[in-house]
């Protein structure tokens, strides 16, 4: 049996009392699951980061951002020793709201992986296409250039441990989903192109997500996929019913 892996993306969302709130609504679901069956994570606020990651063993903690320099005049910015001086092992990267709306761009996603590859940490690194790519049939090829250029450089350990989250533009918090046959083509595509270009001989641990509204009723039909390993979710990892009956899905 695969491990599963459910992310939840809390984007500028949850105050710290909140956060509280979510992990004591969700500890009875979760306290018994293992690592080795389900892997669940949350991306929250930086301020609650440090507080999610000390109240619950059950739940890895992940950065919504890194900046790739050690330190310096970046105001308002985050450097990877201070989420390792709290014990942050992940981090998004590349997340299509921060590339629309903070310019990122492959090369600079491949500044921040290099950041986390010299700090032993684990990438979730996002692509996928806009709606325009996607009418124009240029998906694997956009896909493909996220890839190359994101990755470039990094050591095989870092990329064999890395996640990758196929996340397509318009799928995101729009309700309307990939088909998950497409979903699990570009999955399989994904590690293909990996394998190949980066030269991988082992890449069992690289782990493939899928997210764009994903939700209870919909989880399944993605995770139980091959090539798919899991889900990064937004919008339906907010409320605590939604993510324990995401939960409870993943475990049948
Ligand atoms: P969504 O967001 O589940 O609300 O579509 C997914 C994401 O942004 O990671």
């Amino acid at each position: 049996m695969k491990t599963k892996i459910l992310i939840g993306n809390w984007k500028m969302n949850k105050t710290i009392q909140e956060t509280i709130g979510f992990v004591c609504a969700v500890k009875e679901t979760i306290k018994d699951i293992e690592p080795e069956q389900i892997m669940i994570g949350i991306a929250p606020s930086f301020l609650a980061l440090p507080v999610l990651e000390k109240i619950t063993d059950k739940i890895f903690s992940v950065a919504q951002n890194v900046h790739y320099e050690e330190k310096g005049a970046y105001t308002g910015e985050i450097s990877v020793e201070m989420l390792k001086e709290i014990e942050i092992d992940y981090a998004l990267i590349g997340h299509s709201e921060r590339r629309k709306y903070f310019n990122e761009s492959n090369e600079s996603c491949n500044l921040k992986l290099k950041a986390l590859e010299k700090n032993q940490m684990i990438a979730v690194y996002c692509v996928g296409e806009t709606i325009e790519e996607y009418r124009d049939g240029k998906t694997k090829a956009v896909i493909k250039t996220q890839l190359i250029e994101g990755l470039k450089d990094l050591s095989k350990e870092f990329i064999e441990n890395i996640i990758i989250a196929y996340e397509p533009v318009w799928a995101i918090g729009t309700g309307e989903s990939a088909n998950e046959d497409i979903a699990q083509d570009i999955a399989s595509y994904i590690k293909e192109v990996i394998k190949e270009e980066f030269k991988m001989k082992y890449f069992d641990n690289l782990k493939v997500l899928y997210g764009g509204s994903v939700k209870p009723e919909n989880i399944n039909d993605y995770v139980n996929k091959d090539d798919i390993d899991g889900a990064l979710v937004g919008g339906a990892s907010l409320s605590p019913d939604s993510f324990v009956a995401m939960i409870e899905k993943l475990k049948e």
